[in-house]
């Protein structure tokens, strides 16, 4: 039973990591890391994203985004960037 439950686990990651791969492209990843080093590292060091749970690292995007002033669209940009970084796609903006 808990071998089947880690396998099904494991495939599922997996399949997510497969499915949402492709999110962002050379080109969005340097734009978004230009971002964060302008936006965010102004303030604080890095944060590491995966320190924090999917909520709790929500609720804090939602707040930083307004404390950085960001325009919608590089709210957009940085949000899939660091939930690409989140989920191992991409390195870190330092
Ligand atoms: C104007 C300064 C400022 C900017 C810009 C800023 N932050 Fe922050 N950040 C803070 C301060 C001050 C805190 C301390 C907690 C608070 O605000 O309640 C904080 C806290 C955080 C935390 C939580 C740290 C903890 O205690 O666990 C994270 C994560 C974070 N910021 C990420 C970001 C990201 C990502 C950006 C860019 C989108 C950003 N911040 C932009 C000032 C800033």
């Amino acid at each position: 039973m808990r071998c089947l439950f880690v396998l099904c686990w494991g495939v599922l990651a997996a399949a997510s990591v497969a499915a949402s791969a492709p999110d962002l492209s050379e080109k969005e990843q340097t734009a978004a890391r230009k971002l964060y080093v302008a936006k965010c590292a102004k303030c604080h060091r890095f944060y590491e994203p995966t320190n924090y749970t999917e909520p709790n690292w929500q609720a804090w995007m939602g707040k930083m985004s307004r404390k950085s002033k960001l325009k919608p669209e590089q709210e957009n940009l940085l949000t899939r960037f660091l939930n690409a970084y989140r989920a191992g796609q991409v390195s870190a903006p330092r």
